[in-house]
């Protein structure tokens, strides 16, 4: 993501109404906000919010909140939808690090990591999104019953996650390395703009469908 100072960019998101301002607040109570019992689905680093916004208008009974790092691409996705009235959606300027201090275990249904950044070098890997410390994160406040879902059109993050959602103790479910020709995985699939502008390369996308792994009870502790 190509990052420009927009001026203004943080005045704009505290002002708008589809940002929450200090989400911690509602730790635990995100149901109490929406003011209704639907799940709630998560995207982490969401962009401009193409994908999410969709979602939210095909999906109107679940609460989806997209999470980003930076004001002034989130700002892009605030000037989107300033027009519009989408009550199941809401943005979160934050760190997707701080996401455990932001929801309680099991509050969040599904979470949704598309085209994240790769991070190439291998000293940067624990940034990943889809590194065993994220993972790690996640599972903190993912439900039992909730999955992670994660496209990208980065052959090398595609393989490295492969390999680091067993190795956090998570259960790979499904994925392919061409989803939009594979007949099953490619239902409903919503394209986020980074899908749209790589596929339309003709590069193919890769995807995977995890779950998190189960929680410690007593009799499964060491
Ligand atoms: C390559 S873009 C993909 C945008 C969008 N999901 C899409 O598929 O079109 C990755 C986004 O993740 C955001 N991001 C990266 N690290 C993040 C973090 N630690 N917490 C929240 N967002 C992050 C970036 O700022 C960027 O907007």
């Amino acid at each position: 993501m190509r990052l420009r100072n927009v001026p203004g960019s943080k005045e704009l998101i505290e002002l708008s109404p589809y940002c929450v301002n200090k989400p911690a607040q509602y730790r635990g109570r995100w149901n109490t906000y929406f003011e209704n019992d639907a799940p709630i689905h998560v995207e982490i680093g969401m962009g401009k919010g193409q994908f999410i916004r969709e979602m939210a208008l095909l999906h109107p009974e679940i609460n989806y909140l997209g999470v980003e790092l930076f004001a002034s691409v989130l700002v892009r996705a605030v000037q989107k939808v300033e027009e519009e009235e989408i009550p199941n959606l809401r943005f979160l300027w934050v760190d997707a690090a701080d996401l455990p201090e932001i929801f309680a275990p099991g509050e969040v249904d599904r979470i949704y990591l598309n085209f994240s950044d790769p991070w190439p070098k291998a000293r940067h890997a624990k940034r990943r999104l889809t590194s065993v410390p994220f993972l790690n994160r996640y599972r903190e406040f993912l439900s039992p019953d909730g999955q992670l879902e994660f496209k990208t059109d980065n052959q090398a993050l595609f393989s490295f996650s492969l390999e680091s959602v067993p190795e956090a103790g998570w259960t790979l479910t499904a994925h392919t390395f061409d989803l939009h020709h594979n007949e099953k995985m490619c239902v409903g699939n919503v394209m986020t703009e980074y899908e749209a502008k790589f596929s339309g390369l003709g590069q193919p996308i890769c995807k995977l469908i995890a779950l998190p792994p189960a929680p410690e009870t007593d009799s499964n502790k060491d």
